[in-house]
């Protein structure tokens, strides 16, 4: 039977890994996937997280399962560092998943069993697993227009223009910050636009949160998650533990379905834990378990927040380098938006051949749609990064 089977498209973020891989040039550089270095170029285990782990190997006296949403402690943590008191927490459901990427495959599949004909609306551009996932499980999509060419921010009229036509019963997939593959974000006033559009549409909102403590602070990249869900009925919240904790192979995330109607938390509790059953069972537990004992720890905590504030003022260290560099060799200031920009990503804005070139020529590796990961780089390679991009005509 397996020869039946068609080649698969490969994910254009996990082939670039691969190249990179591959090249033997000691001088490249990777921007691509998401994933934070420090300025020797590796990913470190965060220090709380290493703590967490030693204290966990030392009292964890069983494997034995959880629950199918996962560990209780690990939502309620979840929901507070996510939510805050924007909503009670009875009006919650949360299951844990296999990463962020599981919680929106989730989210995903909830949509398509509460609404078979939902039209998903999706930033142009989004994240290429979005689009990949929604394709996969036969979801009709619509792009609204998000990025500016012309000024590297956001087309805030064409998005708002677009997202008017959704309709009640439609979803429209949100980032709630630092913006996965452009790193244009929107200001709080444009937040409370759309807010209006949701309300007035009856559309309703999935935010993905994948990012959060890596643009503006913990609290203030949560702040535009938190005034949706309690300004509309009904909201689903993917979010990510692999960045903000550093634990990308341990998978960890959560689904949050939200609802201003607090006699629904108990249909979509049991929504997301039979889908999590569906699907594979019982969630991972060791990544959920370190996040837990760090957010209910003050110490831990407390180390936790601080390492993830420098690595946050870290990157914004390296944009402003950047932006300065790029002004101080061309004399121009069009490269300024790299300095707006918030998160890991930034959209250079070139065309694929001019991303090829800087590849071929430079050993540097970013995206096809020139989407860079700034965290890859440090002070060091900034500069060489700012005379390549000039170099190949930028
Ligand atoms: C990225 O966008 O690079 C990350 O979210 C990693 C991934 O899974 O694509």
């Amino acid at each position: 039977m397996f020869e039946t089977l068609k080649a698969q498209p490969a994910d254009k973020i996990l082939a670039l890994m691969q190249m990179y891989k591959d090249d033997p040039r000691d001088t490249k550089i990777d921007l691509g996937v998401g994933v934070y270095k420090d300025a020797t170029g590796l990913t470190p285990v965060m220090r709380a997280v290493k703590s967490a782990e030693h204290q966990l190997w030392e009292t964890q006296n069983s494997k034995s399962y959880t629950g199918l949403a996962g560990d209780p402690a690990f939502g309620d943590a979840m929901i507070d560092l996510v939510l805050g008191d924007a909503m009670p927490r009875a009006n919650i459901a949360a299951a844990a998943t296999p990463g962020g990427t599981g919680a929106v495959r989730q989210a995903f599949e909830l949509i398509q069993m509460a609404r078979p004909d939902a039209k998903v609306f999706v930033s142009d551009p989004t994240w290429p697993n979005h689009l990949s996932m929604l394709k996969y499980l036969d979801m009709p999509v619509v792009p609204y227009r998000y990025f500016d060419d012309e000024t590297r921010g956001v087309d805030f009229d064409g998005m708002m223009a677009d997202l008017k036509t959704a309709q009640k019963g439609d979803v429209i997939l949100l980032h709630g910050c630092c913006h996965n593959p452009t790193g244009a974000n929107l200001n709080a006033s444009q937040w409370d636009d759309v807010i209006k559009v949701l309300q007035d549409t009856g559309a309703t909102p999935m935010i993905d949160i994948a990012y959060q403590g890596f643009g503006d602070g913990l609290d203030d990249d949560a702040a535009a998650t938190r005034k949706i869900a309690a300004s509309v009925p009904e909201c689903l919240i993917a979010a990510s533990c692999s960045k903000n904790f550093g634990i990308y192979r341990e998978r960890t995330g959560m689904l949050m379905a939200v609802s201003s109607d607090a006699s629904a938390q108990k249909l979509n509790q049991g929504t997301l834990a039979f889908l999590n059953r569906q699907n594979f069972s019982f969630p991972p537990d060791h990544g959920a378990r370190l996040v837990t004992m760090i957010l209910n720890d003050a110490t831990l905590r407390a180390d936790w927040m601080a390492e993830l504030e420098e690595i946050r003022n870290g990157m914004l260290g390296l944009r402003s380098q950047l932006a300065g560099e790029l002004q101080r060799l061309s004399g121009s200031d069009r490269f300024g938006f790299l300095a707006q920009h918030r998160g890991m990503f930034s959209r250079l804005g070139t065309t694929p051949e001019m991303v090829e070139k800087l590849r071929a020529d430079h050993g540097i590796y970013m995206v096809g749609d020139s989407r860079m990961n700034i965290a890859g780089l440090n002070a060091a390679t900034v500069p060489i990064l700012a005379r390549a991009i000039l170099d190949v005509g930028i």
